[in-house]
């Protein structure tokens, strides 16, 4: 090797990546709060699932816990952007915490469907089964907003064919927000066929921005040696990126938090490398990425865009203005 010659990597830059419009909207409700009521603000849980931004919220004057035990009485405390149980807020209220609520609309929009299932628990409700993965925030905090009992947790295929519910005539179905579209529209099927009653969304509740961000990885993994998921490992979505570029056709994929935690030699007989990043993952993380694969090689970069996106929600009151 002469080691004079860089070699030529071709960069697939997937479009839409990163940011939805429920982070967005997520960490301005922290950097607001700082601005109005001053540091210290507490986040109750990652805010989103990514450490980069978590950490520059934390140098803005953050202070993230778990549960609000560890908040201090007339502290102010943002809940997290995948929503939490009816418990947290009736707790927040009780020990008279200052809170505002973070959670994604699209992830709201999910909870008021359940509640409308399960109508109050009287004649007409009906059991619920809720499409996720145990123990993600999102899920406890849709399944918090019912009395216990009133879902069941569906984790896959296999738990779709074998639950057998008291009254198969009186079902209904929601989901995680940030699941695979294609196993989830598996799953559907097969209740919609072991319960022709069921009722539920049209297809899933799996949000615009989950759907885009699988639809534009499926678009660059059959031409990609290898695909990079930007994205933190608790991070749902970027999981689910991570599997849907390896089953459509990427030779390999892996989900790369960030820069630093890039092992260069998986580089190594890669011609065509497919970047995306997670809806939590910062645009900012990808620059970086790109900027240092410049510096080592000949770059040839191509954005595929499948879908525009304009989609922003506004700030949850009291902080709530035009965005
Ligand atoms: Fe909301 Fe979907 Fe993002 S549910 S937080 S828009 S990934």
């Amino acid at each position: 090797e002469t080691g004079s010659e860089a070699k030529t990597l071709r960069v697939l830059l997937a479009g839409p990546r990163g940011f939805c419009a429920g982070v967005d909207r997520a960490i301005r409700v922290v950097e607001e709060a700082l601005r109005r009521y001053g540091a210290p603000v507490y986040v109750r849980h990652e805010i989103v699932h990514n450490r980069t931004v978590v950490e520059n919220l934390e140098e803005q004057g953050a202070i993230f816990v778990e549960e609000l035990d560890e908040v201090p009485e007339d502290g102010h405390v943002v809940f997290s952007a995948h929503g939490v149980p009816k418990s947290v807020p009736a707790e927040a209220q009780r020990r008279n915490l200052l809170y505002l609520d973070a959670t994604c609309p699209l992830v709201s929009k999910v909870h008021r469907e359940a509640e409308r299932h399960f109508a109050g628990g009287g004649p007409d409700a009906r059991h619920i089964l809720m499409i996720g993965h145990a123990g993600h925030p999102e899920v406890v905090g849709t399944m918090g907003q019912l009395p216990p009992g009133a879902v069941t947790l569906i984790n896959d295929a296999e738990e779709a064919r074998t639950v057998q519910p008291e009254d198969p005539s009186r079902l209904a179905f929601i989901t995680q927000t940030t699941l695979s579209v294609d196993d989830t529209s598996e799953i559907v099927e097969i209740l919609r066929e072991r319960f022709p009653l069921i009722e539920g969304p049209k297809k899933e509740d799996i949000c615009y921005a989950t759907t885009n961000r699988q639809e534009a990885v499926k678009a660059i993994a059959p031409e990609s040696d290898l695909v990079i998921v930007i994205g933190s490992p608790n991070s749902s979505n970027s999981q689910r990126l991570r599997e849907v570029a390896e089953r459509s056709g990427a030779k390999r994929a892996l989900l790369v938090p960030k820069l630093a935690a890039l092992d260069w030699a998986v580089l190594d007989d890669v011609e065509t490398v497919g970047i995306t990043a997670g809806a939590s993952a910062p645009e900012s993380l990808v620059q970086e990425m790109v900027d240092a694969m410049s510096t080592r090689f000949r770059l040839n970069i191509e954005e595929r865009i499948v879908k525009k996106e304009n989609v922003a929600f506004r700030l949850p009151s009291p902080l709530g203005e035009p965005v």
